[in-house]
């Protein structure tokens, strides 16, 4: 109990210094930014990667906040910052954009001589080029890197630093003994992401969705959105009475509002087109490994009695946890118990599990009805992949739910009628020890402005302080979101940076409360396997026993 105290002290102070770091860092960028403004528009004549005009970007506007969330939005805002050099409208051509084939990094040798050791961190520089080798001298590249043994099935995420000079600083904590090889990737050169960032406020409406409405016998099927472009049409506003979360739809000719009787995804507009989708080339610049200049592995002693460690002085945090022999082991949290399949039961024994989100939480609804003997699921008559589900164990009295979150969706046919924001859900549970809350929202807002993912955080979060006043013993557990494979077309919507920065809100915004998280984005950058939206089994299995880990901690945790 004490340590964990303690631990969750340090926490808070890592991130008030991470939270001024970042600010500090913004405010920094923005100087660089201006100077590198200059020197571009004179050394640079080739083609504009901009070609749209910043128009009609505030066709989308939101609900003003009150005082003290509106305040929290422009700090979580703040805090996600990216440095935008050059900035629109510079011109600047593919050519001067970073090629990760001329990219390189170099392990730095371990400073104060001698060998790595259990509990030391490794620091690798990495430094960007450009197509034609020219060292990049302005940052914002989004890079990934992880350390690895592929033998020991052993992996940990690594911090990546931006010097915002062109080089960059991947710090990796050691924590098992033998090899260790770094892997470094290029998710999206920085211009790339100056595009999405443009998208997401030109065009939040590119993913589109649409409703039927129907009364006796006349039928209209209309768009809708969070945010719908002005015409002459009127809207219907289905705004949610109790969480304010927004959603129209275009109101139908000869029908009324009420009428409307289901939501499904229309379709993508996928708007990146032509120079702008050489910025997003599978194999070229979109999540594309970097080479390293000389040896790419170490070798890691075992732990030093007596010596201090050797920590990098660029980053004042660690990694959540780490791979070892394919098991997570906690890094942060309770220790991660290995439940097996007949362990499971036991642990979930007269309880209810509620998950709420998207498809990668139903993973988890799929995953204890496939490995449960006992648990059937019983048929609610839901659209297949869809949901609602309920799985049951009558003998052990064990219930688990499924439900996925309110639009934006992007789903097969459902009825309105099962559309439920995930705060509203919360807000009708009694809670108590015997009920599991867990959730995940993130894999749907990517096309959309992040004021948006604030405030349904916003909302779910009262609903989860409410929860827990009411009923303290309640265990909520929250999912981050995760690295994916990306196309051109993926990811305009779904894009690995959209997902960091949600994972970052998200860390901000329930930290302090009684929660638990499951940090996915780090389970599946640590693993070896590549990054899927919805990662595979073994994973799955990892974060399975975490959550089970939360719901019944070993005994002295
Ligand atoms: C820049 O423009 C000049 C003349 O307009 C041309 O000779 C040169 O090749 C261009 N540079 C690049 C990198 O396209
Ligand atoms: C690039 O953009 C700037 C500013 O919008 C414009 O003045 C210039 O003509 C553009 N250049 C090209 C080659 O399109
Ligand atoms: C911008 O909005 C105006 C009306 O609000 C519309 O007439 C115009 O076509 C829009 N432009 C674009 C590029 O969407
Ligand atoms: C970029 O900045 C870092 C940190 O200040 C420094 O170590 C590195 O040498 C710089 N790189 C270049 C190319 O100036
Ligand atoms: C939609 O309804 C909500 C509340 O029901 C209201 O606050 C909002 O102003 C309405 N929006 C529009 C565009 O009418
Ligand atoms: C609405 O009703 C009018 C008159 O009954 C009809 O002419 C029109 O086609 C209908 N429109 C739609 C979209 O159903
Ligand atoms: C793409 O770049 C080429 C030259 O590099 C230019 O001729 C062409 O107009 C550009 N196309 C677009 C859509 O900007
Ligand atoms: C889990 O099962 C394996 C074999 O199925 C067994 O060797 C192991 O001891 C079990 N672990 C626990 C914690 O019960």
């Amino acid at each position: 109990m004490k340590t964990r105290a303690c631990t969750r002290r340090e926490f808070s102070v890592i991130f008030l210094f991470l939270a001024v770091a970042a600010l500090i860092f913004g405010l920094r960028n923005m100087e660089v930014l201006e100077q590198f403004q200059h020197k571009i528009h004179s050394t640079t004549n080739v083609t504009n990667i901009s070609t749209d005009p910043d128009v009609n970007h505030s066709f989308c506007t939101f609900q003003p906040l009150s005082g003290e969330d509106a305040l929290e939005e422009r700090l979580l805002l703040d805090s996600i910052a990216w440095p935008e050099n050059p900035p629109l409208p510079a011109p600047v051509s593919l050519e001067q954009t970073s090629d990760p084939a001329h990219s390189t990094f170099t392990i730095l040798p371990r400073r104060g001589g001698g060998q790595w050791h259990v509990g030391d961190q490794l620091e690798v520089m990495i430094e960007m080029s450009d197509f034609h080798g020219r060292p990049k001298k302005y940052g914002g590249d989004f890079l990934l890197a992880r350390l690895h043994n592929l033998k020991l099935v052993a992996g940990v995420a690594g911090q990546v630093v931006d010097h915002l000079n062109g080089s960059y600083s991947a710090v990796f904590s050691l924590p098992w003994e033998g090899d260790a090889q770094v892997k470094v990737m290029l998710v999206h050169p920085n211009e790339a992401i100056t595009v999405l960032n443009r998208i997401n406020r030109e065009q939040p409406d590119r993913v589109f969705f649409k409703s039927l409405f129907r009364s006796g016998s006349l039928s209209e099927t209309t768009i809708c959105d969070i945010c719908l472009r002005p015409t002459q049409q009127p809207l219907c506003n289905f705004t949610d009475r109790h969480t304010g979360d927004p959603w129209f739809c275009y109101k139908p000719k000869n029908l009324s509002c009420n009428a409307r009787i289901n939501h499904f995804t229309g379709g993508v507009n996928y708007i990146i087109k032509g120079n702008e989708t050489k910025l997003f080339q599978s194999r070229v610049n979109l999540k594309v490994e970097i080479r390293a200049s000389g040896p790419a592995s170490i070798t890691v002693l075992p732990k030093q009695k007596d010596q201090p460690q050797l920590k990098s002085s660029i980053v004042t945090s660690g990694p959540s946890g780490y791979y070892y022999q394919g098991t997570w082991r906690s890094l942060n949290g309770p220790t991660v118990r290995q439940f097996n399949i007949s362990d499971i039961s036991p642990c979930l024994k007269g309880k209810v599990v509620h998950m709420y989100g998207d498809s990668t939480v139903r993973q988890f609804f799929e995953y204890l009805n496939a490995v449960l003997p006992d648990l059937k699921e019983f048929n609610l008559h839901s659209p297949k992949r869809a949901g609602p589900y309920m799985a049951l164990d009558y003998a052990n009295n064990i219930r688990v739910t499924y439900r996925f979150h309110g639009p934006p969706l992007r789903i097969v046919t459902v009825p309105t009628r099962e559309l439920r924001y995930i705060a509203n859900e919360i807000d009708g549970l009694i809670g108590g020890t015997n009920t599991v809350v867990l959730f995940c929202v993130w894999a749907h807002f990517g096309p959309y402005p992040m004021e948006l993912y604030i405030r349904r955080l916003q909302s779910i979060r009262r609903a989860v302080v409410q929860l827990l006043d009411r009923a303290p013993g309640t265990v909520v557990i929250i999912r981050t979101g995760n690295p994916q494979g990306l196309t051109l077309n993926f990811a305009q919507t779904k894009s690995d940076w959209f997902s960091l920065r949600f994972s970052k809100v998200l860390r901000l915004m329930f930290k302090g409360l009684n929660v638990h998280l499951i940090d996915a984005w780090e389970m599946v950058l640590a693993h070896y396997l590549p990054h899927m939206l919805h990662p595979q089994p073994p994973i799955i299995k990892n974060m399975m026993n975490v959550i089970l880990s939360y719901v019944c901690p070993a005994k002295g945790n």
